[in-house]
């Protein structure tokens, strides 16, 4: 009985001060008698206003426990040369004041009350990514709860910088971070936790968001290392939001136009080669093209570079390669009509090689008599010689209809000459249609390798 004494004497004066430490338990340190009817008496907290200065906690070796979470409301831009991503969310922190507990049974009920946040200590928990200045308003308020627990929320626009990688666009999708992080304590003053779990806060933030703009939001997931400076360790919590462009104002704007005019330069293949018509054509369309690209320059990211302008590059490339194929062409059927060349070897027999299993010169003229009316369906290289003989400004024409049948000794060289003539209109014509082939390959392997980028 005697060796009890001391203990119970020690065990006596230990309880008044544990259950000071925790703050919990039957003492209050809030003395409610002011709460009724008429309100709160701010007497009762001036001493709790009094310690805003200085972490609430009893003993100063417990790290204060803070929960966060946020609500991602807006996204309000991405600006790729800058490389910011600006947002605006909602922040959330609940953390415990052990300073603040009364007994709502004795105080008219009252489970949570609003104080003004700034007559409390707040955790210092900032986006490390953020590069502007907190723009906090004033006057915000908090819920303190009779237990003492602190709920605290206030909305950020936050300009975050962020790596975006814009070579997708406009099918894109931006991996940004949020690194929630304090200032000032390291893991033995602040620990972080969470409030609600990382996929309430991505379905909160879905349902919330405001803007119906540009971007979407696809998921957030989290992250938790510990950060540490020097021999300094620091709590973390890394949010990584994942956002969607929604491309169709770009696909409407750029991509169709686009498109259509690399069709109508592809089709305009079609437009006969002795035409006079082609090559202004092309011309104007290069022009136009050139327009479109001014006009459309905007709603290009301002920095890098994107498959798209490698897009538009290719699209300008192929216009003005089937400019060139053009003058090429005009100027070989130039060459053919005015100098007669005389036409090598090989390629006379590679000529009559590809000409003759089809139709032979002579059976074409008859042919055309009959049917005057061409279809210009027609690849070029089979009937456009015809044509052309017809429209030359020949005298003698009618001669020329004739050909085959008149067989003077006179008529003999300029009937060679004709038909040289036709060769190399032939030949004119086959490198035409090869040409066009070309181009319509190239055309289709770079728009398939284009698709296949985009889609990966
Ligand atoms: C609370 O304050 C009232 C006066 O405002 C005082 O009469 C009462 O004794 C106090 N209660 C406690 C538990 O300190
Ligand atoms: C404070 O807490 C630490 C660790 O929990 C403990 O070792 C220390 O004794 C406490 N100090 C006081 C004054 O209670
Ligand atoms: C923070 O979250 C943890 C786990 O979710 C929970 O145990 C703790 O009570 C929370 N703290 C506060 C102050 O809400
Ligand atoms: C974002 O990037 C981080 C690594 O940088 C990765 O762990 C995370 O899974 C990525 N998130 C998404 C949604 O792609």
């Amino acid at each position: 009985m005697e060796g009890g004494w001391p203990l119970m004497r020690g065990f006596l004066l230990c309880l008044p001060v544990s259950l000071l430490l925790q703050g919990r338990g039957d003492t209050f340190t809030i003395n409610c008698s002011g709460f009724d009817q008429h309100g709160v008496d701010p007497a009762a907290f001036q001493a709790v206003f009094d310690r805003k200065a200085f972490r609430p906690v009893i003993n100063y070796s417990i790290p204060t426990k803070v929960n966060i979470s946020f609500a991602l409301s807006a996204i309000l831009g991405v600006d790729a040369q800058l490389q910011l991503l600006t947002s605006f969310l909602w922040l959330d922190m609940i953390w415990d004041n052990p300073f603040i507990s009364w007994n709502p049974e004795e105080c008219a009920n009252i489970n949570k009350l609003t104080l003004l946040a700034e007559n409390l200590w707040l955790p210092d928990i900032f986006i490390m990514e953020s590069m502007d200045v907190d723009q906090t308003p004033p006057g915000l308020t908090a819920y303190v709860s009779s237990g003492g627990q602190i709920h605290y929320s206030k909305p950020m626009r936050v300009t975050s910088i962020c790596n975006l990688d814009i070579f997708y666009f406009p099918f894109d999708q931006q991996n940004c971070t949020f690194t929630f992080s304090s200032f000032l304590y390291t893991v033995d003053r602040m620990l972080l936790g969470m409030d609600k779990e990382v996929w309430e806060i991505s379905n909160t933030s879905r349902n919330v968001i405001q803007t119906q703009g540009e971007w979407e939001l696809l998921r957030i997931n989290k992250a938790t290392p510990k950060m540490s400076v020097g021999s300094n360790v620091y709590d973390q919590i890394i949010f990584y939001v994942a956002i969607r462009r929604r491309p169709s104002l770009y696909v409407i704007n750029l991509l169709v136009p686009s498109g259509f005019l690399v069709a109508i330069d592809a089709l305009s293949f079609y437009l006969p080669a002795e035409s006079e018509n082609r090559a202004p054509f092309k011309m104007t369309l290069l022009l136009g093209y050139n327009v479109f690209l001014l006009t459309m320059n905007d709603l290009l990211p301002a920095s890098g570079t994107p498959l798209i302008s490698v897009y538009f590059a290719l699209c300008l490339s192929l216009m003005v390669v089937s400019l060139l194929e053009i003058i090429f062409i005009t100027y070989l059927l130039h060459l053919a009509t005015t100098q007669h060349p005389p036409i090598p070897q090989w390629l006379h027999s590679l000529l009559q090689h590809y000409t003759s299993p089809k139709k032979c010169c002579p059976t074409a003229p008859q042919k055309e008599n009959k049917s005057p009316g061409l279809t210009p369906i027609h690849l070029p290289g089979l009937k456009e010689p015809v044509e052309l003989v017809r429209k030359m400004p020949s005298p003698k024409e009618a001669e020329l209809n004739g050909r085959p049948e008149s067989t003077g000794a006179q008529q003999e060289p300029k009937a060679q000459k004709q038909h040289l003539l036709d060769l190399w209109i032939q030949f004119g014509h086959m490198m035409d249609s090869l040409l066009f082939h070309l181009y319509l390959l190239f055309l289709a392997s770079s728009i398939i390798t284009v698709i296949i980028l985009w889609n990966t």
